[in-house]
């Protein structure tokens, strides 16, 4: 067989990377998931060389916008096309070109700089003026907001279903002001994920992102300290997104994308099989750089050829809990056979 034919005969033998999320046609699973990689044009471009397949912006806080509302008011009730012509319209704005402003532009930048979807992330909790924010994500450009929701309770006389609802009304909020597909991103620790879930998706969210992964301060003994820290992922950390995912996929009528723990190929195949519509990076990239989806993406495909996987679709959600022959496999009951395993380990 002539080389070209080779060559031919592998190309249509090559598995099928393809898949969707939001309502988005994506060339493979791997996502750069929100961190300061979106800070640079330059990055967003490397970013997309090595195939990432999306890239969600960093986030726009609420604090960072609260106090911004008023100009965004301005800015939206004049009905302006984009930020940027907003500022020639209103030289005044342009000395106060604070956070939020500089990354409408950002966004809008980021967008014009690369031709993979772009997703718009912001981070907040409470429903209020800020949520605007959304609809001038929006008209900048994204193809997707990301809303990143998580508070530290710190007072014992607020329960569990308060909050939830109050973040059921912000989903709802954000849903009203913008037509853009909505995934939101979760913290794990939620007494029923299912329950939460559900009722966050019948607000309108259309994909989840399980999980966000937090900054945890630590203690210096010395300095008699808090130190913030953020530490990088490992592969371990994965099994809690997997689990989720698994256990969720089938149950409730929304993608899923998994973050945390997501650093090689066996990582995103397990993401897939859970049932992620896609998996996201951040760790791993800001680690080992952007080079590195290169790398898992070859990886991917020839695990999927020497598996003789035809394409990603076909593989998601085949170990889902609704898809295994045991599906006690993620639930309480193998706890104890867990824990029996380390008998071994006494002495
Ligand atoms: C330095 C850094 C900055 C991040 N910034 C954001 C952010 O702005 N918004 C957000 O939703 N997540 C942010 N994340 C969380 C990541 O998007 C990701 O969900 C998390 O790190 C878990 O994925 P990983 O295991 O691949 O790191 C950040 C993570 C890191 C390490």
């Amino acid at each position: 067989m002539a080389s070209s034919d080779k060559e031919n005969e592998r190309k249509t033998l090559m598995p099928d990377l393809t898949t969707t999320y939001l309502g988005l046609s994506l060339k493979n699973p791997v996502v750069a998931s929100a961190s300061p990689l979106s800070r640079k044009l330059d990055t967003v471009r490397r970013l997309e060389d090595a195939g990432a397949s999306a890239i969600v912006m960093y986030s726009l806080f609420e604090e960072q916008i609260t106090h911004e509302s008023h100009e965004l008011h301005h800015f939206l009730e004049r009905g302006s096309h984009s930020f940027a012509e907003s500022l020639s319209y209103f030289p005044e704005l342009e000395d106060y070109r604070l956070e939020p402003e500089r990354y409408l532009e950002h966004l809008r930048r980021v967008k014009q700089a690369v031709d993979i979807p772009v997703i718009g992330s912001l981070n907040g909790v409470s429903p209020g003026g800020w949520v605007e924010y959304a609809r001038a994500i929006e008209q900048v450009g994204a193809d997707a907001l990301e809303l990143n929701i998580y508070a530290v309770p710190t007072d014992i006389n607020v329960s569990a279903a308060e909050l939830e609802s109050v973040y059921v009304e912000l989903v709802r909020e954000v849903r009203a002001r913008v037509k853009l597909p909505i995934a939101l991103k979760l913290s794990p620790f939620f007494t029923s994920l299912p329950n939460i879930a559900r009722r966050f998706v019948e607000a309108g969210a259309n994909g989840l992102v399980l999980f966000n992964r937090f900054y945890q301060p630590d203690f210096d003994l010395e300095e008699l300290e808090v130190v913030p820290n953020l530490e990088l992922s490992t592969s371990h950390e994965l099994r809690l997104p997997l689990r989720w995912i698994a256990i969720l996929y089938g149950r409730i009528n929304a993608d899923f994308a998994l973050t945390s723990g997501v650093h090689t190929a066996q990582d995103v195949l397990k993401a897939i099989m859970a049932g992620a519509n896609v998996s996201m990076m951040a760790s791993t990239l800001l680690h080992n750089g952007t080079g590195r989806i290169m790398h898992l993406l070859n990886d991917l495909q020839e695990w999927m050829e020497v598996h003789e996987y035809g394409s990603i679709t076909q593989m998601r959600g085949s170990m889902s809990q609704g898809a295994i022959s045991d599906p006690a496999a993620f639930e309480r009951a193998n706890y104890m056979k867990a824990l029996n395993s380390f008998d071994q380990y006494v002495r």
